[in-house]
C-alpha cells in the first residue's frame, strides 16, 4: 500500500525511505563535510549564524565534491524514490537547493516557522536516532492559518519550541532514513541536549508551477548551473516553461494557482492535537509570554 501521497498531503510530512543510506556511506560524507567545515574553500560557503547559535549550515558544495553528488544522487536514481517524490509534488518538480546543517550540543533550535509557498524539503537524517537538533513538525498545521496571521510574527519563540515536544512530531528519526515536508507546514529545529552533533542534508524541492522567487538573478544562475543532477537536468527545461515570468527586479516567478481540489483538501483535514496547540499558543501570546 502507498499512503505516502495520502500523509504528505493529510500531515504536510511522510517518511520517504527508511535507512535508505548505510552507516558507511553516512560516515564517509560526514568525513568530507568535517574537512569542507574545516577546509578553506572559498567557494564553500559555511554559515554560522543563520541558524541560530552552536549550529552551522554549509552551502555551494555540490560542485567542490564528487562524492556529495554521487551520494545524493542515489535519491534520484532510484526509480521508486524518483515515484514517490513526483507523487508528492507533481511529475517535473524542481531541486532548488542542498544545504548541510549540523546542530552541536548546546544548540537552543530554531522556533516553528514557515517558509515560501510552494517550497518542499527532502531531509536525509545523517544522525542517531534520537530528536536532538531534528527537524520537528506540527502536525496539518500547513492547512490552518499561518503563523504570521495568527500571531503577527514569523515564527514561535525556540523556547516555546522546546516546550511544546508533546504536540510535536519527528516522524523517522533514523540514520540514514529520508523524509520529506511541505514547507508550508509549521516546523523547526529541536533544540541538542546530547552531546553528539545532530547533522542532515535538505535538499529543497518545488513543485512545478509554485511560486519561485530569487532576489538575485545571479543566484538563480548560480543554482541553476550548480544541481547537475540527472533528474534536475530534465528540470532545467522546464525553466523554460511559459509560465515562468521575470519580474523588473529581476527576480524570476512560476505562477501558480491552486486547484480546487486543493482547496477542498484544506478545509479536510483538521487535527486535534495540532488545534489545541494553536488554541494553547493564542492563549500563552495574549498574556504575552513567549
Ligand atoms: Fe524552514
Amino acid at each position: 500500500m502507498n499512503n505516502f501521497k495520502e500523509n504528505f498531503d493529510k500531515y504536510g510530512f511522510c517518511l520517504i525511505k527508511k535507512n535508505f543510506f548505510i552507516d558507511e556511506e553516512i560516515k564517509n560524507i560526514e568525513n568530507i563535510f568535517d574537512e569542507l567545515i574545516k577546509g578553506q574553500n572559498e567557494k564553500v560557503e559555511i554559515d554560522n549564524n543563520c541558524m541560530g547559535g552552536k549550529s552551522l549550515a554549509v552551502k555551494n558544495f555540490i560542485d567542490e565534491k564528487l562524492e556529495i553528488k554521487r551520494f545524493t544522487n542515489k535519491i534520484f536514481n532510484d526509480e521508486k524514490l524518483i515515484n514517490t517524490i513526483k507523487k508528492n509534488v507533481g511529475e517535473n518538480f524542481k531541486i532548488s537547493e542542498i544545504t548541510y546543517r549540523r546542530s552541536y550540543p548546546g544548540d537552543i533550535g530554531l522556533g516553528l516557522h514557515q517558509d515560501a509557498i510552494g517550497e518542499n524539503t527532502i531531509v536525509i537524517n545523517l544522525s542517531n536516532n534520537d530528536f536532538n537538533g531534528k527537524t520537528c513538525f506540527l502536525k496539518s498545521s500547513h492547512n490552518f492559518d499561518s503563523i504570521k496571521k495568527l500571531f503577527k510574527s514569523s515564527s514561535i519563540s525556540d523556547k516555546l519550541t522546546k516546550f511544546s515536544k508533546f504536540f510535536l512530531d519527528f516522524i523517522d528519526t533514523s540514520r540514514g532514513s529520508l523524509i520529506m515536508f511541505n514547507n508550508k507546514v509549521w516546523h523547526g529545529r529541536f533544540p541538542n541536549k546530547s552531546r553528539n552533533f545532530s547533522s542532515s542534508l535538505l535538499i529543497g524541492v518545488y513543485r512545478e508551477g509554485s511560486n519561485i522567487k530569487y532576489e538575485d538573478e545571479n543566484i538563480f544562475e548560480k543554482i541553476k548551473n550548480k544541481l547537475d543532477y540527472k533528474y534536475e537536468i530534465d528540470q532545467r527545461r522546464n525553466l523554460e516553461h511559459s509560465s515562468i515570468t521575470k519580474s523588473q527586479d529581476g527576480s524570476y516567478f512560476i505562477n501558480y494557482e491552486k486547484s480546487n481540489k486543493e482547496n477542498n483538501t484544506i478545509q479536510t483535514y483538521k487535527n486535534i492535537k495540532t488545534k489545541i496547540y494553536i488554541s494553547f499558543l493564542k492563549l500563552i501570546y495574549s498574556f504575552k509570554i513567549r
